[in-house]
């Protein structure tokens, strides 16, 4: 046995065919099974996609950089349940593309920040952080204030999305620059439309301060504020928690 496997040693073509059949017997036994199961995320009750004025917080959240800051992955360790709450389900973040679980924290995880704070708080912080918590290192985003939400490449945001997976409709992609109007909109009065779209917990108000238009504030405060609330961790059973 240990001469043949002498020879086969001293020819390398052949060690490498042996090597390839060997190691791709290892990865089909690892990942076969896989493709079997349906899905490796286990749904969870509550969870939808981003109504389109929180996608767009989103995708500013990600152009700021808050990630390089915040994570958004509570762990299962304590430390990290007493001070943030139930522990990320992989459901949570089913929607999220790219996810946001992040590698740092400077600040705090912000998994579960919505309405832990009123939205006043938020556009307060996020203009000066330091007005608001002593000694803070964040830096200010007042210009969010400033700059009203560009909707013109909503659609197509939305139609990438549904293409990798997120099950937006035909109408929710149609009619994403109205969604968003509808949803900053406290005095909207067709807020049913959005609520018949997304369910009934989409934050529907002017969340800046500032009614007249769509801020980009009014955007990332929108999705500051639904971040970890749309599972009720209070009512999951334990079998919900495996993944
Ligand atoms: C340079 C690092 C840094 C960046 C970048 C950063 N933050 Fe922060 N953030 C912090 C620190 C530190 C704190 C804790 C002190 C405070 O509350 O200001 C914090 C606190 C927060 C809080 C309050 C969390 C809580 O539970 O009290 C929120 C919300 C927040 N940041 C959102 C954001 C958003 C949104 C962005 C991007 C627009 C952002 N941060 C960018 C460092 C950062």
């Amino acid at each position: 046995m240990l001469e043949k496997h002498q020879k086969l040693e001293r020819n390398s073509l052949a060690f490498t065919v042996m090597i390839l059949i060997v190691a791709s017997i290892g990865g089909l036994v690892e990942i076969a099974p896989l493709f079997t199961i349906e899905n490796t995320v286990e749904k969870v009750e509550g969870m939808r996609p981003y109504t389109p004025l929180e996608q767009v917080g989103r995708d500013i959240y990600i152009r700021e950089g808050c990630y390089a800051c915040h994570s958004q992955m509570i762990r299962t360790l304590r430390s990290d349940v007493e001070r943030y709450g139930h522990f990320s389900l992989a459901a949570e973040s089913m929607y999220d593309h790219p996810f946001q679980w992040g590698s740092k924290r400077t600040g705090p995880d912000l998994a579960r920040i919505g309405g832990k704070y009123s939205d006043a708080w938020h556009v307060a912080h996020l203009k000066a952080p330091r007005e608001v918590v002593e000694g803070s290192v964040m830096p200010g985003y007042a210009f969010l204030a400033e700059t009203t939400v560009d909707t013109q490449k909503l659609p197509y945001v939305l139609r990438a999305l549904s293409r990798v997976g997120v099950p937006y409709t035909e109408t929710q992609i149609k009619d994403a620059a109205r969604d968003l109007a509808r949803q900053a909109d406290a005095e909207a009065e067709d807020e049913d439309v959005l609520t018949e779209r997304y369910g009934d917990k989409v934050n529907i108000r002017d969340f800046d301060g500032d009614p007249k238009r769509v801020t980009e504030m009014d955007a990332l405060v929108a999705y500051l504020q639904v971040l970890g609330t749309l599972v009720d961790t209070k009512t999951l059973k334990s079998g919900d928690l495996v993944r």
